[in-house]
């Protein structure tokens, strides 16, 4: 188990496909509103508050509060004014210049207005037999019903007090064929202690029999660069440092090993929809594969005990035009100094073969500030394709391209990070201290993932 931890280490995901499905409420309500009439919370305001904000804003979701009936929201209408005015919410950190997204939910120009003028004009209720149909949350998969349910082996047990753990724990598709996955959801047994769960498909040759179950046989060369304590992985204070990834061989990632590619089908981050792919994309389950699940657990102050689901929607194989894949491109040798404010971190990688990018997700921890990645054509030329310019860790999302970006072979894709090891960061838990690469959410990464079709 030990060993494979050491070679999994860089699976760390934290993405957040949120092709929520689109909701059906008309725009036409969203602009209202004169000097005389402000809006109204019933014909004006609700309807935007569904469209946006009820994926979080609800009973059992990820915010504080919900924000569905006209109770719940008046108390909030003036810090509704601050956040909408800000652009604090709802959370949405990609450059817009470089969508349009599939999974868009910032607000447009008109719903702003009309939220700040229904505040100023005393966010009023107004006639309530023009509150439209709210929206019907299931609580069951948000996906629709799986065609597959696969849970972990047995309950993980988490100790009081502890520390952040990480498991790693395979399970069995048990698929005697292909299978193409259009969808897959993710659903923590214990939503108090999963941070995060990553699952993601490993072909039935790589896995081998151990004494405690499966695990992934050693491929690569990553215990030269890693060290373990506890259930996590840090680099060795030992490797040599390289912050501008693009000026080595490797591009930044550990020297000696090839970037990551695997389907990761799905990943639970709260308030994270399913994953769900683009009609006609789908992400292949090839016959006998596992699923590995990467479970992060927060600490916690009373023994608890998790068992996690996955459910997975079918496609079938004459549905499915493009197979999605993925690259994560990391930079795993940076040192970001104590105090730094803006520390420079690259990252370099050239696809091999003309492919159309689907999505983008930026990961990095406490310290991450901004991300932005260009093309570096053949023919020299390059490329903006996407930035998160105020990058936070509490909102991961994976930006869904509604068109996607083609990258002919021999294109390299340079991604700048800028990370902010001072005391003005007000995430940073420690400016005191050089940060190098871990696990643990106190230590740093720099990747990039790209879902991407061969064309
Ligand atoms: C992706 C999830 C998500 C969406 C979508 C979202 N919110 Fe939030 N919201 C949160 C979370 C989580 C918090 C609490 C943590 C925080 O403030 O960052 C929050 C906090 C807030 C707060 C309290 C801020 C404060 O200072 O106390 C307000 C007001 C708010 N949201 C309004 C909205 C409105 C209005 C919308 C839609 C236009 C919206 N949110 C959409 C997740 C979301």
């Amino acid at each position: 188990m030990k060993e494979t931890l050491v070679t999994l280490s860089l699976v760390l995901a934290v993405a957040a496909s949120m092709l929520s499905p689109e909701r059906a409420w008309s725009r036409e309500t969203a602009v209202a509103g004169t000097l005389d009439s402000p809006p109204t919370f019933s014909e004006h305001v609700a309807p935007l508050l569904y469209r946006h904000c009820l994926d979080c804003h609800r009973a059992g979701e990820m915010a504080p509060m919900s924000l569905l009936t006209y109770r719940e929201v008046r108390p909030w209408a003036r810090a509704i004014a601050r956040v909408v005015e800000s652009g604090d919410m709802p959370p949405w950190h990609a450059d817009d210049r470089y969508g349009p997204y599939l999974n868009a939910r910032s607000l447009d120009q008109d719903e702003k207005t009309t939220l700040l003028e229904w505040v100023r004009g005393g966010a009023r209720e107004g006639d309530r037999s023009l509150l439209p149909e709210p929206p019907a949350f299931s609580d069951g998969w948000s996906q629709g019903e799986p065609d597959v349910v696969l849970e972990l082996p047995a309950p993980v047990e988490i100790q009081a007090g502890g520390d952040d753990e990480y498991h790693y724990l395979f399970v069995p598709t048990g698929f005697g064929e292909d299978v193409w996955v259009s969808s897959a959801e993710v659903r923590p047994g214990n939503k108090r202690i999963v941070h995060h769960s990553t699952v993601m498909v490993i072909p039935g040759s790589l896995i081998e029999e151990g004494p405690n179950g499966p695990t992934l046989k050693r491929v690569g060369s990553r215990s030269q660069h890693i060290e373990r304590s506890g259930y996590v992985n840090r680099i060795r204070p030992d490797v040599a440092v390289i912050d501008d990834g693009c000026s080595v061989p490797g591009g930044g990632d550990f020297t000696g090993t090839t970037p990551m590619e695997g389907p990761q089908i799905a990943v639970y981050l709260p308030g994270k929809g399913p994953d769900q792919r683009p009609p006609g994309h789908a992400v292949k389950v090839p016959a006998g594969a596992y699923l590995m699940f990467q479970m992060h657990y927060s600490p916690i102050d009373e023994p608890a005990s998790d068992r996690t689901r996955i459910g997975l929607v079918l496609a079938e194989p004459g549905e499915v035009e493009h197979q999605v894949k993925r690259v994560e491109i990391w930079n795993n040798l940076f040192a970001i100094p104590p105090g730094a404010e803006r520390h420079e971190v690259t990252s370099c990688y050239t696809f091999p073969r003309d492919v159309s990018a689907i999505s983008y997700t930026a990961h990095m921890h406490y310290r991450g500030s901004s991300m932005a990645v260009e093309a570096v054509f053949p023919n020299g030329e390059r490329k903006p394709l996407f930035a998160v310019p105020n990058y936070s860790f509490n909102w991961q999302t994976t930006y869904v391209l509604r068109e996607p970006h083609e990258i002919p072979a021999g294109t390299r894709i340079r991604t700048t990070a800028t990370f902010d090891n001072s005391s003005n960061n007000p995430l940073n838990p420690d400016p005191s201290q050089t940060v190098r690469w871990g696990e643990p959410s106190a230590d740093e990464m720099m990747g990039l993932w790209i879902e991407y079709v061969e064309r």
